[in-house]
Protein backbone atom coordinates (compact mmCIF):
# COMPACT_ATOMS: atom_id res chain seq x y z
CA UNK A 1 0.00 0.00 0.00
CA UNK A 2 1.42 3.44 -0.92
CA UNK A 3 2.07 5.82 1.94
CA UNK A 4 1.50 9.56 2.08
CA UNK A 5 3.07 11.93 4.60
CA UNK A 6 0.91 14.77 5.90
CA UNK A 7 3.43 17.25 7.28
CA UNK A 8 2.34 20.11 9.53
CA UNK A 9 4.57 23.04 10.40
CA UNK A 10 4.78 25.44 13.34
CA UNK A 11 1.83 26.32 15.56
CA UNK A 12 -0.48 23.85 13.85
CA UNK A 13 -0.32 21.77 17.04
CA UNK A 14 -2.50 24.56 18.50
CA UNK A 15 -5.33 24.15 16.01
CA UNK A 16 -8.68 24.35 17.76
CA UNK A 17 -7.49 27.03 20.17
CA UNK A 18 -5.46 29.08 17.68
CA UNK A 19 -7.48 31.90 16.01
CA UNK A 20 -10.45 29.59 15.32
CA UNK A 21 -12.13 32.25 13.17
CA UNK A 22 -9.15 31.93 10.76
CA UNK A 23 -8.10 28.29 11.13
CA UNK A 24 -11.31 26.55 12.26
CA UNK A 25 -12.27 24.71 15.42
CA UNK A 26 -10.93 21.24 14.70
CA UNK A 27 -7.86 20.10 16.57
CA UNK A 28 -4.86 18.70 14.74
CA UNK A 29 -5.63 15.18 15.91
CA UNK A 30 -9.23 15.48 14.65
CA UNK A 31 -7.93 16.60 11.26
CA UNK A 32 -5.33 13.84 11.18
CA UNK A 33 -7.86 11.15 11.98
CA UNK A 34 -10.22 12.40 9.22
CA UNK A 35 -7.33 12.35 6.76
CA UNK A 36 -6.25 8.89 7.85
CA UNK A 37 -9.77 7.56 7.21
CA UNK A 38 -10.10 9.36 3.87
CA UNK A 39 -6.66 8.08 2.86
CA UNK A 40 -7.70 4.50 3.67
CA UNK A 41 -10.80 4.91 1.48
CA UNK A 42 -8.49 6.01 -1.36
CA UNK A 43 -6.20 3.03 -0.75
CA UNK A 44 -3.37 4.87 1.02
CA UNK A 45 -1.72 4.67 4.38
CA UNK A 46 -1.58 8.24 5.70
CA UNK A 47 1.05 9.14 8.30
CA UNK A 48 1.01 12.56 9.97
CA UNK A 49 3.78 14.48 11.63
CA UNK A 50 3.89 17.98 13.15
CA UNK A 51 6.85 19.99 14.34
CA UNK A 52 7.50 23.56 15.38
CA UNK A 53 11.13 23.14 14.40
CA UNK A 54 12.45 23.91 10.93
CA UNK A 55 15.21 21.30 11.25
CA UNK A 56 12.78 18.54 12.25
CA UNK A 57 10.59 19.38 9.23
CA UNK A 58 13.64 19.20 6.95
CA UNK A 59 14.56 15.81 8.46
CA UNK A 60 10.99 14.58 7.92
CA UNK A 61 11.09 15.64 4.25
CA UNK A 62 14.45 13.96 3.67
CA UNK A 63 13.32 10.77 5.44
CA UNK A 64 10.06 10.74 3.45
CA UNK A 65 12.15 9.84 0.41
CA UNK A 66 12.73 6.44 1.98
CA UNK A 67 9.07 5.53 2.35
CA UNK A 68 6.50 8.06 1.06
CA UNK A 69 4.96 8.21 -2.41
CA UNK A 70 3.95 11.84 -1.81
CA UNK A 71 3.87 14.61 0.77
CA UNK A 72 1.05 17.03 1.65
CA UNK A 73 2.79 19.91 3.41
CA UNK A 74 1.48 22.86 5.41
CA UNK A 75 4.67 24.78 6.24
CA UNK A 76 2.77 27.30 8.43
CA UNK A 77 4.69 30.53 9.00
CA UNK A 78 7.86 29.03 7.49
CA UNK A 79 6.10 29.24 4.12
CA UNK A 80 6.95 32.91 3.99
CA UNK A 81 10.49 32.77 5.34
CA UNK A 82 12.31 29.47 4.96
CA UNK A 83 14.88 29.04 2.22
CA UNK A 84 16.03 25.85 3.96
CA UNK A 85 12.58 24.22 3.72
CA UNK A 86 12.29 25.27 0.10
CA UNK A 87 15.68 23.68 -0.60
CA UNK A 88 14.59 20.47 1.14
CA UNK A 89 11.43 20.25 -0.98
CA UNK A 90 13.47 20.92 -4.13
CA UNK A 91 16.06 18.31 -3.16
CA UNK A 92 13.79 15.33 -2.66
CA UNK A 93 12.45 13.12 -5.38
CA UNK A 94 8.90 12.94 -3.99
CA UNK A 95 5.96 15.11 -5.13
CA UNK A 96 4.95 17.73 -2.54
CA UNK A 97 1.64 19.62 -2.50
CA UNK A 98 1.56 22.85 -0.47
CA UNK A 99 -1.53 23.30 1.68
CA UNK A 100 -2.96 26.10 3.83
CA UNK A 101 -6.12 26.12 5.91
CA UNK A 102 -6.64 29.84 5.37
CA UNK A 103 -6.84 31.72 2.08
CA UNK A 104 -3.30 33.07 2.36
CA UNK A 105 -3.51 35.21 -0.78
CA UNK A 106 -6.46 37.14 0.67
CA UNK A 107 -4.70 37.99 3.95
CA UNK A 108 -1.74 40.19 4.90
CA UNK A 109 0.73 41.05 2.11
CA UNK A 110 3.54 39.03 3.68
CA UNK A 111 1.42 35.86 3.43
CA UNK A 112 1.18 36.24 -0.36
CA UNK A 113 4.86 35.38 -0.59
CA UNK A 114 5.58 31.67 -0.49
CA UNK A 115 9.16 30.49 -0.80
CA UNK A 116 7.81 26.94 -1.04
CA UNK A 117 5.24 27.16 -3.87
CA UNK A 118 7.64 27.18 -6.81
CA UNK A 119 9.16 23.84 -5.84
CA UNK A 120 5.83 22.12 -5.12
CA UNK A 121 3.63 20.45 -7.72
CA UNK A 122 0.79 22.76 -6.68
CA UNK A 123 -0.87 24.65 -3.85
CA UNK A 124 -4.32 24.46 -2.23
CA UNK A 125 -5.42 27.09 0.28
CA UNK A 126 -8.52 28.57 1.83
CA UNK A 127 -10.71 25.53 2.42
CA UNK A 128 -9.97 24.83 6.07
CA UNK A 129 -9.15 21.20 6.88
CA UNK A 130 -10.54 20.26 3.46
CA UNK A 131 -7.51 21.90 1.85
CA UNK A 132 -5.63 18.81 3.08
CA UNK A 133 -8.39 16.52 1.82
CA UNK A 134 -8.31 18.12 -1.64
CA UNK A 135 -4.54 17.74 -1.71
CA UNK A 136 -4.82 14.08 -0.73
CA UNK A 137 -7.36 13.49 -3.51
CA UNK A 138 -5.11 15.23 -6.02
CA UNK A 139 -2.14 13.17 -4.85
CA UNK A 140 -4.22 10.01 -5.42
CA UNK A 141 -4.98 11.10 -9.01
CA UNK A 142 -1.34 11.95 -9.70
CA UNK A 143 -0.01 8.69 -8.30
CA UNK A 144 -2.61 6.65 -10.22
CA UNK A 145 -1.60 8.42 -13.46
CA UNK A 146 2.10 7.80 -12.85
CA UNK A 147 1.61 4.04 -12.25
C1 LIG B 1 -1.13 28.73 7.41
C2 LIG B 1 -0.99 30.15 6.86
C3 LIG B 1 0.32 30.78 7.33
O1 LIG B 1 0.42 32.11 6.82
C4 LIG B 1 0.35 30.83 8.84
O2 LIG B 1 1.59 31.37 9.27
C5 LIG B 1 0.08 29.50 9.46
C6 LIG B 1 -0.99 28.69 8.91
C7 LIG B 1 -2.50 28.12 7.04
O3 LIG B 1 -2.64 26.90 7.14
O4 LIG B 1 -3.44 28.86 6.71
O5 LIG B 1 0.69 29.13 10.45
O6 LIG B 1 -0.13 27.91 6.81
Amino acid sequence: MQKILILHGPNLNLLGQREPEVYGELTLSEIDSRLKKSGENMGFEVRSYQSNSEGALIDALQEAQEWAAGVVFNPGGYTHTSVALRDAVAAIDVPVIEVHLSHVDAREDFRRISLISAVCVGKISGFGWRSYLLALEQMAHMLAESD
